[in-house]
């Protein structure tokens, strides 16, 4: 059986003012019931790490360079970032496929860097508003999927973010529905490549507009196994919130 997996992505935000609300949500919470993930800012990365130490929280990087090291000013490499105590990755984000032209190919390539390294590569896809519109969502997500994993993918080393761009940070969500379309087509396509057992083993987060008011409904959509939070993960009641809401889901 998946283990559920609340993660939280906090995105460029955070300073270490905010660790605060790690302590917060281990002080609070000691014994969560579900496996936890956490991506501050790469800047806060060590310091989260030490915080997490004996409780059953990972943390995680936003992204990673595609190389182990070298010429790459600003950048930061998968091994930097097992270095500092985390042992996952975001990689694929759609701020990333945007913002800086990320296209599947190097994705996968990121991938690759980041199980070398040993750390979990959180791959995340989702289609546009244009192309749902359009009636292409699957046929993007499926693109984005095949292109964006690379062969080796297992339950231990990946999970997928299902994270349509029209419902990140919009307070829109896709209908349950549409949730359940996505997600049982992902569980297919892995299996179709993966064979059963590996793709039953590899957890498919929601991700986009998920808040403490809607969190219980999605984790009831099937092949939901978690969820992938923004805003909400920056305030540890809220994120707290999601986090029991996926203990109660049946
Ligand atoms: P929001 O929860 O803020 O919509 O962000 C979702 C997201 O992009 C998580 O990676």
């Amino acid at each position: 059986m998946r283990r559920r997996l609340c993660a939280g992505n906090w995105k460029m935000n955070g300073t270490a003012a905010s660790l605060a609300e790690i302590e917060t949500l281990t002080r609070t919470h000691p014994t969560p019931q579900v496996d936890l993930l956490l991506c501050p800012p790469a800047t806060l990365l060590a310091q989260a790490s030490a915080l997490a130490v004996g409780y059953p929280l990972t943390i995680g990087a936003q992204d990673c360079h595609q190389a182990a090291s070298g010429a790459h000013t600003g950048d930061i490499s998968a091994p930097m970032i097992a270095d500092t105590g985390a042992s996952a990755v975001l990689l694929g984000h759609s701020e990333r496929r945007e913002n800086h032209h990320e296209t599947s190919d190097l994705i996968a390539e990121k991938v690759t860097s980041a199980w070398v390294a040993g750390l979990t590569a959180v791959v995340c896809l989702g289609e546009t508003l244009a192309q749902r519109e359009a009636a292409q969502a699957l046929e993007v997500i499926a693109d984005q999927l095949d292109t964006s994993l690379p062969d080796g993918a297992t339950g231990a080393n990946t999970v997928i973010a299902y994270e349509p761009v029209w419902a990140i940070g919009t307070g829109h969500t896709p209908t349950d529905a549409q949730i359940a379309e996505v997600h049982d087509f992902l569980r297919r396509r892995l299996t179709d490549r993966l064979g059963g057992d590996t793709a039953d083993a590899i957890r498919l987060l929601y991700g986009g507009s998920v808040k403490p008011a809607n969190a219980a409904e999605i984790f009831a959509i099937s092949n939901v196994d978690g969820a992938l939070v923004g805003g909400a993960s920056l305030k540890a009641t809220e994120f707290a919130a999601i986090m029991e809401a996926l203990e109660n889901a049946s």
